[in-house]
């Protein structure tokens, strides 16, 4: 099943923790020279309008990057997350908030010219454009392949540092158990590495079992970061979303510490909710 179009999300306040997790931790890899590894599992186009018809539908960058575009006093994670959307738009020759960029953008962005980069898109439409967007980049790679398959059959890589990011779609109830299963084949394999998971929180008891079965996975070293509009409901929808990092930098807890209850104001006024959680220690 790939129906799925990120288009209709891009820039939601799921994408503003995500985003800022990613560039953060792009930031940190490139303070040593050494090249490191970029691999997206899910990278969808990679670059999106915001006024086109899918953005537009339901306009879910207003509950995320929108009413952080002019905002003051911002933490320092976030206000990075904003110059680097800043820059995107720039580069499209645009000063008002007309792009934003997918995970992919960023990191071809951020990451440097001794730097490699992977990127995995299944869906064909998605792929023709990602292919399109990035093909005279020849740090470059994409691949029309499934991501989950691709992390196992790619890692470790050569430069032995490097940063997963696994952003499935969850259009199917597998995806959860998938990513438990390829991140104990993952970790197997580069046990150094980070990883990035991200997941939606529509049903809490999905997400209890997620983090119950990575904590008995063995693998050590997770943080969990949640952000929503309200706190959980039964009915139908997404209100938070996290991430999960395995092995992040240890800038970034003091980074969320700051940003979270910032995101969890500015974005859900006096419903919005964060969580932060050591899950399985160092
Ligand atoms: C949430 S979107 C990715 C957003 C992107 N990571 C970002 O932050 O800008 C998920 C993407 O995964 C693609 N996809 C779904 N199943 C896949 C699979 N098994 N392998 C690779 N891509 C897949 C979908 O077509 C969709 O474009």
């Amino acid at each position: 099943m790939l129906s799925y179009l990120h288009a209709y999300h891009a820039g939601n306040f799921a994408d503003v923790l995500k985003h800022t997790c990613l560039i953060h931790t792009l930031d940190y890899l490139a303070q040593k020279p050494k090249p490191y590894f970029y691999l997206d599992t899910h990278s969808g186009p990679g670059l999106y309008r915001l006024d086109d018809s899918e953005s537009q539908k339901n306009c879910e960058y207003q509950n995320g990057i929108g009413p952080l575009w002019e905002a003051q006093n911002l933490p320092e994670a976030i206000e990075r997350y904003r110059s680097v959307i800043q820059n995107c738009n720039q580069a499209n020759s645009e000063t008002d908030l007309t792009y934003y960029p997918g995970s992919p953008w960023l990191a071809a962005e951020l990451s440097r010219p001794q730097d490699r980069l992977s990127f995995c898109e299944l869906h064909p439409r998605e792929n023709e454009v990602l292919t399109q967007n990035f093909q005279r980049d020849r740090r470059i790679k994409v691949f029309h392949q499934d991501g989950f398959q691709t992390a196992i059959a790619t890692l470790p890589p050569k430069e032995r540092r490097g940063l997963v990011l696994i952003d499935p779609p969850y259009e199917v109830k597998q995806d959860y158990q998938r990513v438990v299963e390829v991140l104990t084949a993952c970790q197997k394999r580069f046990a150094t590495g980070t990883y990035a998971i991200w997941y939606p929180v529509v049903k809490r008891s999905t997400i209890d079992t997620l983090l119950h079965q990575l904590k008995q996975s063995g693998i050590k070293n997770i943080q969990v970061f949640e952000l929503g509009l309200q706190a959980d409901t039964s009915e139908r929808g997404m209100t938070s979303s996290g991430m999960i990092l395995i092995n992040p930098p240890w800038t970034l807890w003091r980074a969320m510490e700051k940003s979270l209850p910032f995101l969890a104001k500015q974005l859900g006024g006096d419903k919005g909710v964060y969580r932060m959680e050591q899950l399985v220690a160092e």
